[in-house]
């Protein structure tokens, strides 16, 4: 089985791009080679701007290589709870704009002829075992009235054996391989003139004329700068309590070729189980995800890939030996939507898109669109929709909810540590070790040396808990996670756990 690292990631074959070596200067700078990165680049190249993508891994190395690859206008917080924040009109919008994602994904696969598995299918919504079908009735009518209307019920998913029990169609939903599409998007950005830079982290992001994005020694300059880091990396306090990090799981397994319908599927649990089919070669891969908790908040992360097993099992035995098993990190905002457009409290040439939620795909393709008309200055319907700056008076309780959550792990400070010694670590493992009154994260790797960090979190400085799922350093506070030896791999953070000789970690302790 391979741990840590996605099918797609197993599968794709990336083109490789060098590291900025000197100070450049284009129309438009964006920070983050992922689906929302890639799109704005390619779209505003083929407008006949000049763009510079920075990324400071390969090609498409963050959350986008963790993802299972749904492309849905089914909104997986329903249609009658957007409703409800953003009236008739913004549900409206929301879907329309999904299914425009989902189109504009086709058109450049089509355009491009980019080969990464695209597919038109069917995805079906059903219950989780402890909801009532009311849940499906109000969705359907929501969803029609948000001018879905092709949306209908039926008495099952076609899913063999297991009876899913009533459900709701989605006709027209798409499924792909991520990597090979960011793959070919990235061929798509060099053909439009536009430059990549890989191994070229953006330490810090100035607005102003023109905007500033510092890279080592280096400098970047452009008109405009979107900084499309997944989780931003220029924000303190703009977005980040307007929404909370969630870990989510997943693992694959083959089944035999066509037992299962090429198709999407969802529960309406929360967390939700979500499915979908790859073909391999030599069979159908089955793919199916969940058990998501609040980042660096379960006590049990390493357990949730063996319930996400059961869950599988149970319906459907004809599954062989898992083949992967993943997981990643999506941020939910807290009114349903994501944030894309220009940064809070910033200049005005400063653009931003987060906010993924488990539509990031959809949502990162929507960036691609509304962004470039932002800075093509046309008018686009879904810009007010999607402006990091609103305010949904309706989403107070969620807000107030999850930050006083956030609040809540600053405690973490006054606790003890998870181990008493270094010797209650076993190896590839890591706990929190308190030492006086600094709290060290001690990781011991396969051949038993010990490799030891502060514990804080260099964004706001909450202590990072370790993840034995997905051997990683995750905070509680805004998702900040970081591989075990320290080094950052999900923003807002934006550089290493200090070392623990370091004056950053004394002053904090
Ligand atoms: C398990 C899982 C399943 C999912 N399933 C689905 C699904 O079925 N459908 C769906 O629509 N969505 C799904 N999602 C969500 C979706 O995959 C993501 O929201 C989306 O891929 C995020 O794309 P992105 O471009 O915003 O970020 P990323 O792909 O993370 O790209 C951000 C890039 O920025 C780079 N970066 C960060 N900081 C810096 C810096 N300082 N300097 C330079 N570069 C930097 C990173 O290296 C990274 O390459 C899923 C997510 C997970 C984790
Ligand atoms: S991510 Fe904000 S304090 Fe860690």
């Amino acid at each position: 089985m391979t741990r840590h690292r996605s099918v797609w990631a197993a599968t794709a074959a990336m083109p490789e791009f060098p590291a900025l070596d000197g100070n450049v200067h284009v129309d438009v700078v964006i920070i983050g080679a992922g689906i929302a990165g890639l799109s704005t680049a390619c779209l505003l190249a083929q407008a006949g701007r000049s763009v510079a993508v920075l990324d400071d891994g390969p090609l498409a190395d963050g959350m986008t290589q963790m993802t299972t690859g749904h492309l849905t206008s089914m909104h997986d917080d329903r249609y009658f709870e957007v409703e409800k924040l953003h009236g008739p009109e913004g549900a409206r919008l929301a879907a329309a704009s999904h299914a425009a994602a989902i189109e504009r994904i086709h058109e450049i696969v089509r355009r491009e002829g980019i080969d990464c598995d695209f597919a038109r299918l069917e995805g079906f919504l059903f219950l989780a075992e402890d909801d009532g079908e009311a849940t499906l009735d109000r969705e359907l009518a929501a969803a029609h009235r948000a001018g879905l209307t092709a949306v209908r019920r039926a008495e099952r998913a076609p899913f063999g054996t297991w009876s899913t029990g009533p459900c709701l169609v989605f006709p027209d939903q798409g499924q792909f391989h991520p990597l090979k599409y960011l793959a070919g998007l990235a061929r798509a950005v060099e053909r439009a003139g536009g430059r990549i830079y890989c191994n070229s982290h953006a330490d810090h992001v100035e607005g102003g004329v023109p905007g500033v994005v510092h890279v080592g020694s280096h400098v970047v300059t452009g008109d405009a700068i979107v900084v499309a880091t997944n989780v931003p990396i220029n924000d303190r306090l703009a977005i980040h309590p307007k929404q909370a990090p969630y870990m989510t799981y997943v693992i694959a397994a083959k089944v035999p070729r066509a037992t299962l319908p090429k198709a999407l599927a969802w529960d309406t649990g929360d967390p939700y189980h979500y499915l979908r089919i790859h073909p391999l070669e030599d069979a159908d891969l089955l793919i199916i995800g969940g058990e998501d908790h609040k980042t660096g908040q379960a006590h049990d992360a390493g357990e949730r890939h063996a319930r996400l097993e059961r869950w599988a099992r149970e319906r459907f035995p004809m599954m062989g030996p898992i083949e992967f098993a993943w997981g990643g990190q999506v941020m939910e905002p807290m009114d349903y939507l994501a944030f894309i457009g220009r940064n809070p409290m910033d200049h005005e040439n400063v653009f931003v898109v987060t906010g993924d939620s488990g539509m990031g795909l959809t949502h990162g393709t929507i960036a691609g669109m509304l962004l470039t008309d932002l800075i093509l200055e046309r008018e686009n319907p879904w810009a007010t929709l999607y402006d990091p700056s609103r305010v949904r008076v309706r989403a107070a309780a969620e807000f107030a909810r999850e930050n006083s959550n956030m609040a809540l792990q600053y405690a973490d400070w006054l606790t003890g540590g998870d181990v008493e010694s270094v010797n209650d670590i076993a190896r590839d493992s890591g706990a929190i070790l308190r030492r006086g009154l600094e709290k060290i994260a001690v990781y011991r790797d396969a051949q038993g040396a010990l490799h030891e960090r502060s514990a804080v979190c260099p964004h706001l400085g909450c202590i990072v808990k370790w993840n034995g799922s997905e051997k990683t350093w995750d905070c509680p506070c805004h998702g900040s996670r970081f591989e075990p030896k320290g080094n950052v791999i999900n923003g807002p953070a934006n550089k290493p756990l200090a070392s623990v000789e370091s004056p950053e970690h004394k002053r904090a302790a």
